[in-house]
């Protein structure tokens, strides 16, 4: 049924051999975080092993390999989402990219009566970040409602953007339903008012072809984690002018041209590095940025097409089969083209946690809670959901087993 080669993809992924509770492992909580195949692992080992020094600053071979290797990586993410190397902006993950746009951007240039638009659908770490500097800067934020199938209200959209707009912050997908909205419709009326566009690529750069040209974004933030690369490290895309006109977010070693004393002064005169140095302040995690090159590469043989197509049949399947059960609502959808592989569900009468932990006993990995998105959660009148979310490597057999747990657990 599926193009992939879900066998051989599998064959990569070592702890998919695992057993959890004596059961093989499923994991369908790849909204969370991802599982790593071995090329990915093997790079971070192979850096250590063999090619461990800090980069950019020493002329010894060791370190002029490090500074290579994290070169190619940032090439390789640059070609992934189809932007220039310089523009791509290493950091901790989503969360820190957002944080840096919020205070470079929002502190320095935002002011009282500007507005700030995000939706209602963000993970938190795209309301947060701009809930606090619109405490230092004044500025104001207005949430875009959703509909009922979980989808973005564009017509709210409309009609909150106005000349006082300077920013629309959106997700690509939502974590929590897997809406995959229209951001380059989005983008292209943001530009019509003259504000500037990010998109919280968390859930989409993963799943999905993304190209910041032809979306035409400003910003674009996502995760190593959740695209078969390590933890710790992310990154912030943001487009060449505006980046080279933003305050940096942190000060330290790496991110200056020259920091010269001034003797008579008492007084130091900074001046910053080009692109993207000027934003990447300290030793960066190479071994991360290394993996993350190696999870690109991962991916970009596969191509992000094909993982959009296996993750829809997975989807579509879950939901057919879920919706027979009595006692299990799935919210949030809409038609099927318009979502990527997550499916927010939750069981009469159960909380998340109970449905999670039941599915625990039998090695299925799902997520509970409010997946840090409480505001779509309270617009859906829920305390929490249980979710689960598809990748590359699961399978339509781990689907009816996860089918047949959940009518025992009903
Ligand atoms: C849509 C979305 N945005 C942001 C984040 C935060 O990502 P990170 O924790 O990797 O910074 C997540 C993580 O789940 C997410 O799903």
């Amino acid at each position: 049924m599926s193009h992939l080669d879900v066998n051989k993809i599998r064959e990569d992924f070592p702890i998919l051999k695992r057993k959890i509770n004596n059961y093989p492992l499923v994991y369908f909580d790849n909204a969370a975080t991802s599982q790593k195949p071995i090329q990915v692992i093997d790079a971070i080992v192979d850096f250590y092993e063999n090619h461990n020094a800090n980069t950019g600053r020493a002329v010894h071979t060791l370190s002029q390999e490090a500074t290579d290797m994290q070169q190619v990586a940032r090439e390789k993410v640059a070609h992934f989402i189809n932007a220039d190397d310089k523009e791509v902006v290493f950091v901790r993950g989503t969360t820190e990219a957002i944080n840096l746009v919020a205070y470079s951007l929002g502190l320095h240039t935002l002011k009282k009566g500007d507005e700030v638009l995000v939706s209602v659908m963000e993970h938190h770490s795209n309301i947060v970040p701009w809930d606090i500097v619109s405490g230092l800067s004044g500025f104001t934020i207005k949430y875009v409602n959703v509909k009922s199938d979980g989808s973005l209200d564009y017509k709210d959209f409309e009609n909150k953007l106005s000349k006082k707009t300077k920013l629309v912050s959106l997700t690509h997908v939502s974590n929590v339903t897997g809406a995959i909205n229209d951001v380059k419709k989005v983008s292209k009326a943001a530009h019509e008012y003259g504000a500037l566009m990010l998109v919280d690529g968390a859930q989409s750069v993963p799943h999905l072809p993304v190209d910041v040209k032809e979306l035409d974004v400003d910003f674009l933030a996502f995760s190593g984690h959740k695209m078969l690369g390590p933890t710790g490290i992310g990154v912030l895309y943001g487009k060449t002018g505006l980046l080279e006109k933003m305050t940096p977010f942190q000060g330290g070693g790496s991110m200056i041209s020259q920091v010269s004393f001034n003797k008579e002064h008492d007084q130091c005169d900074v001046s910053f590095a080009g692109l993207p140095g000027k934003f990447e302040a300290g030793t960066p995690d190479i071994s991360g940025i290394v993996g993350l090159g190696a999870s690109v590469k991962y991916l970009e043989q596969i191509g992000q097409n094909e993982v959009l197509e296996h993750e829809k049949r997975l989807t579509n399947y879950a939901i057919k089969k879920m919706q027979e059960i009595q006692k299990v609502a799935i919210f949030g959808h809409s038609d099927e083209s318009q979502s990527s592989g997550i499916v927010p569900f939750n069981v009469e009468g159960l909380s998340s946690h109970d449905v999670a932990l039941f599915m625990d006993n039998y090695g299925i990995a799902i997520r509970s809670g409010f997946h840090c998105a409480q505001p779509l959660h309270q617009i859906f009148n829920l305390q929490s959901s249980a979710r689960a979310s598809f990748y590359i490597y699961n399978t339509f057999d781990e689907i009816d087993r996860f089918v047949d747990i959940l009518k025992q657990v009903v």
